[in-house]
């Protein structure tokens, strides 16, 4: 049986926590009880959906704004709760990573400052606990890049496979959790505008594309036709080649249907992104114009499905079984290197807008997310990340995305979006991850 943190108790931030593990230290950490969080750790969470989500923003009054605080000053405590005691019961070994300690060092301060927040009564309150959420979205944005170099320095430590669902819950917990800020950012947002109807009482708009961060009349072929765009133009930028593929579009090109479009674009890109590498790749020496990738888009009355295709050769024999790893396959060391330098590009390029008013009315829907560095790191930066976040991000509503690699000639990656958006968000129960 592998070593686990005894139930209820935490270590100190302490030299326990920030030395990294050598094993030649016999100190043991200073250990102390800590109720709150098995307290916090016993509540249930409280799953939401799209359409809640939605119409919960669409009627927005005073009442339903602090109803909206109170919730994020429950939930996300209780949601940091559940993986604070996920990451405790890892091994010793594998928590005193210095990478996973930090992480778990942020969620433990995040989740004593929400746990700690009174009741919201009033539009002012309601203010100071969105200073704090904005606070707790920028200082996390170190997270990903943290959990990835952790997951892969331990993985000769826990089985492989129990490090991915480790990392695939911790991953979707975080979208769940941003996902409930950002939503209640943006309502508050929304309810302060002057502009957004001043003298109604009931600050409602039928007619808005937003609510909150969920955009209603997501358009699958604007979005391709976008992070197509940013795609290629981040390949003729960073490299000297002029075989840049063009990208088609075909099939039920009106279909709309609403979502969180940072998390779209998120997965669109990233695909995008690998066909046009793979492709310039194959046909640097090809005389000619390189293949286009070809999308096609498909409507059912339940869901969007995409289907993008290239003729970049396929997926090397050697990573295809990796393809949807955390934690292994053949280019560890590599990943490794290359996230080690994604932490100072977070710092630069990832500054999110959430402290900036965003104009409602004329909002650009193409907006700066939190995704964004990822989304703008060099082509050559490759972390191995692409395929297994972008996994979690259509999960996460219900989703799902598979590829089909055609050895010697192309992929077909396939994205299937629940449309109606009545499903709720898939995060992982206590109950599931003890199963585990
Ligand atoms: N369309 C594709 N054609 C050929 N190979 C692909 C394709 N998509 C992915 N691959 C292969 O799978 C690997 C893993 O892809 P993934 O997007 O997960 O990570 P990455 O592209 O290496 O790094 P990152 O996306 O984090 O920058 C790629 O390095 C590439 O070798
Ligand atoms: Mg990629």
């Amino acid at each position: 049986m592998r070593p686990s943190r005894p139930r209820g108790w935490y270590p100190l931030r302490s030299a326990a926590l920030t030395r990294s593990y050598s094993g030649s230290s016999h100190q043991l950490p200073p250990w102390r009880p800590v109720s709150a969080l098995d307290e916090w750790v016993e509540r249930p969470i409280r799953p939401i959906s799209l359409r809640q989500l939605t119409f919960f923003g669409r009627t927005l009054t005073e009442p339903r704004l602090i109803s909206s605080a109170n919730y994020v000053r429950t939930e996300l405590p209780t949601r940091l709760a559940h993986r604070l005691r996920d990451i405790q019961q890892l091994p010793y070994v594998v928590v005193s990573n210095p990478h996973l300690s930090l992480v778990y060092e942020l969620y433990y301060k995040a989740f004593e400052k929400f746990r700690v927040v009174p009741e919201i009564c009033s539009l002012d309150d309601n203010d100071r606990l969105c200073d704090v959420l904005r606070e707790m979205l920028k200082e996390h944005l170190v997270v990903i890049p943290n959990l990835a170099m952790g997951v892969l320095e331990c993985r000769e430590l826990v089985p492989p496979d129990e490090m991915d669902r480790f990392m695939n819950t911790l991953l979707r917990a975080r979208i769940s959790r941003r996902v409930i800020a950002e939503q209640h950012l943006a309502l508050t947002e929304t309810f302060n505008s002057p502009w957004h109807f001043p003298d109604s009482h009931e600050r409602t708009d039928m007619n808005a594309d937003f609510v909150g961060e969920v955009f209603l009349k997501c358009n699958a072929k604007e979005v391709v036709e976008r992070c197509g765009q940013v795609a290629q133009d981040l390949m003729s930028q960073s490299s000297d080649s002029t075989k840049i593929p063009a990208i088609t579009v075909k099939g039920h090109l009106e279909a709309t249907f609403p979502y969180i479009l940072s998390h779209l674009e998120y997965i669109v890109g990233e695909l995008l992104r690998n066909s046009v590498q793979a492709v310039i790749e194959k046909y640097q020496h090809v005389a000619g114009p390189p293949p286009p990738i070809e999308v096609l888009i498909c409507e059912t009355p339940q869901h969007v499905i995409m289907r993008i295709s290239d003729q970049g050769g396929g997926i090397p024999r050697e990573i295809l079984p990796y393809l949807w790893s955390f934690s292994k396959g053949p280019r560890t060391q590599t990943r490794l290197e290359n996230l080690g330098q994604v932490p100072a590009m977070a710092a630069t390029m990832q500054e999110l807008q959430v402290s900036q008013e965003r104009k409602h009315a004329g909002r650009d829907p193409f907006h700066e997310g939190s995704l964004d560095t990822l989304t703008s790191r060099p082509p050559n930066l490759r972390l191995g990340m692409g395929l297994p976040m972008s996994r979690v991000y259509a999960e996460y509503w219900a989703g799902s995305l598979e590829l089909h690699s055609l050895e010697g000639y192309g992929v077909d990656a396939f994205l299937q979006i629940s449309k109606l958006g009545n499903k709720n968000e898939q995060v992982t129960t206590r109950a599931s991850i003890d199963a585990v």
